[in-house]
């Protein structure tokens, strides 16, 4: 049984936490691209128990800086997105995406105060439907070379889900080899053209049977754990008979991501995102080969 102190050290992620520092040091999903897809791409963001504000400007490149401006506090969600940047509503104050302060509007003319004005601002970068941002210290590391990364936008799917628990057991979830044998079974078989966007309907490459029907049928698997270079890789071994076994992979890539292959063709690849402490968003990606 965990204690109630090792359990704070792994969920709790606001700045200058042990868990929170950690997290800061990958690339994390801050939003779906297609959150700012209106006529004026600005989102609110909680991230990582911070509040921020992400937004896009005309040449492409985006800015994920504090949700609250430096002045007198106004909500900088509702700012304008003019000149460059994104203009507080209340005095004027226009930030840039590295969260420089560039004008002043009030100030006078020989002022330049807005210089020393550096907002909390944090990298991001855009890849196949999800803005990744990158809130840690130093310069950002590359995005790791997934291959929902690599693959092209058109053979990707993005998608976001809310949870209301902690990032860690959203992750236990996305880990854990034996639900995928009751909650992600169907007890009619279709052929695999007509369930159309039914989870687990494949087969596998040298079996027949849908995948959905091995998890149904062979639903206490021997589980092996591995150690790798990221993470862990668990094994859920279901023996289907004296020649056949089905392997159910699942990547672990530490802190929060995890890979499953689920089907010759379509590789699933989820982050577990804390908002706060207790509440989480579930992102992933579906990258198709062919
Ligand atoms: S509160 Fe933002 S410019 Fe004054
Ligand atoms: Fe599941």
């Amino acid at each position: 049984m965990m204690s109630a102190e090792d359990n704070r050290l792994v969920t709790e992620i606001g700045p200058n936490t042990g868990c929170g520092d950690l997290m800061r040091r990958y690339w994390q999903p801050a939003a779906l691209t297609e959150e700012l897809g209106g006529e004026r791409p600005v989102v609110r963001v909680r991230l990582l128990g911070e509040d921020l504000v992400l937004f896009r400007n005309d040449d492409g490149t985006y800015g994920l800086i504090g949700r609250n401006c430096p002045h007198r506090g106004a909500d900088l969600c509702f700012g304008r997105l003019e000149d460059g940047g994104l203009r507080c509503p209340f005095h004027g104050w226009l930030f840039d995406t590295n969260g420089q302060c560039r004008e002043q509007p009030a100030e006078p003319p020989s002022s330049n105060f807005s210089r020393k004005i550096n907002h909390t601002a944090y990298p991001c970068i855009e890849r196949n439907g999800i803005v990744f941002a990158y809130m840690g210290p130093g310069n950002p590391p590359p995005l790791p070379a997934f291959d929902c990364f690599e693959a092209p936008d058109a053979f990707t799917f993005a998608f976001k889900g809310f949870v209301d628990c902690n990032w860690l057991q959203l992750n236990e979830v996305g880990i854990d080899p034996a639900h995928a044998s009751f909650l992600h079974r169907f007890f009619d078989d279709e052929p695999e053209e007509e369930g159309y966007g039914q989870q687990f309907r494949f087969s596998t490459e040298e079996n027949e049977m849908a995948i959905t029907k091995v998890l149904r049928e062979y639903d206490c698997p021997e589980i092996d754990i591995e150690q790798t270079e990221t993470g862990i890789r668990i094994y859920a071994l279901r023996q289907m008979n004296d020649e056949e076994m089905h392997v159910r992979i699942t990547n672990q890539i530490f802190p929060n991501a995890i890979i499953i292959p689920i089907s010759n063709e379509i590789m699933l690849t989820q982050w577990h995102v804390p908002i706060d402490d207790t509440t989480s968003w579930w992102y992933a990606i579906f990258s198709c080969f062919t």
